[in-house]
């Protein structure tokens, strides 16, 4: 934290979350204020001159300057000697910035249409969120598994793409408790805009006792599996499930299990487990009466049946 470092001003930037951002905000904080100054020199000075040597009167005669060779080293050397401290400057933030720690916590890290999805290397999956310990190397592998994604945490000052078919690294070191935002930074579709997460920093008790407490999800009852998967997946970004009544960009399904359901085509379908598996896996085939078709994305290959089988279970549970 250095004095010209106005970058800082909680309003004006978000927290710094780690060391790496504290230093991008003091380089740039650097960049703003040089501009400023250099900015103030040259527009000042013209002002300054144009007021100065203004013709007073039709007889005045402008004296005849070839060039001042002192002064143009001066203006010529003082900011090559800013500029190459600026370029070294970055150089040693970028390069801490893409040098990845040996011995991190490493999380996999899924881009896809219109989710985040992590894994853990103890097989603990969540969506749009990441929990880490505080104060401990992370590393995250990122791909994505249909277009370009971008994976950017604005409080840490690290952005990466996430790539289909490749493996693209970020790590950070989280020198804060707390809730940070994750954004996709890549225009991937109609819903990019919701494609958002949480990063939250805990203390390392707090991480071992959530880790332990995600790792019992296959001990857990059918439907709360189903439960869980709703959220991992997303689907509550879109569905509805407490009522039944409400008019989202997707059908509620509170309450849907055992209705009849009226489709775009005018006829209509009785909810039963097969329309539920049919429309997970295959969104298009049947189209609700007010919806738009291509919305929802296909699970085609993406659950096991024990999987389908807990969401089918969760959606049945929905009722009072
Ligand atoms: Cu994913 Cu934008």
């Amino acid at each position: 934290m250095i004095w010209w470092n106005v970058a800082n001003a909680q309003s004006f930037m978000p927290t710094e979350g780690t060391k790496i951002a504290s230093q991008v905000d003091n380089l740039y904080g650097f960049l703003l204020i040089s501009s400023t100054i250099g900015c103030a020199i040259l527009i000042g000075g013209m002002i300054y001159f144009v007021w100065k040597y203004k013709r007073k009167t039709n007889s005045d005669k402008t004296a005849y300057i070839s060039h001042n060779t002192m002064l143009e080293f001066l203006w010529s050397f003082i900011p090559l000697v800013i500029f190459l401290g600026v370029f070294g400057w970055g150089w040693i933030i970028y390069h801490d910035m893409r040098a990845m720690p040996k011995n991190a916590l490493e999380i996999h890290v899924y881009g896809k249409q219109w989710a985040w999805e992590m894994e853990y290397k103890s097989g603990v999956k969540t969506s749009n969120l990441i929990v880490v310990p505080v104060n401990t190397d992370v590393k995250l592998i990122l791909t994505a598994v249909d277009v370009i994604h971008s994976f950017y945490v604005p409080s840490f000052r690290i952005k990466q793409d996430a790539v289909p078919g490749r493996y693209t690294n970020l790590w950070f070191n989280a020198n804060k408790l707390g809730e940070f935002h994750i954004f996709c930074t890549e225009f991937c579709g109609t819903q990019h805009s919701t494609m958002i997460g949480t990063l939250k920093v805990v203390t390392k008790e707090e991480y071992d006792a959530w880790l332990e407490e995600e790792s019992k999800f296959e001990l857990l009852p059918l439907a709360e599996r189903g439960r869980k998967l709703f959220q991992l997946k997303a689907c509550a970004s879109c569905h509805n499930i407490v009522d039944a009544k409400s008019t989202a960009t997707a059908p509620s399904l509170y309450g849907k299990f055992g209705a009849t359901e009226q489709l775009a085509d005018g006829s209509q379908v009785p909810v039963d487990e097969n329309y539920l598996r049919e429309s997970i896996l295959n969104p298009n085939a049947k189209i609700v009466k007010g919806y738009n078709p291509n919305v929802m994305p296909s699970f085609q290959g993406q659950l096991s049946e024990v999987e389908l089988g807990a969401l089918v279970e969760f959606i049945k549970s929905l009722k009072n």
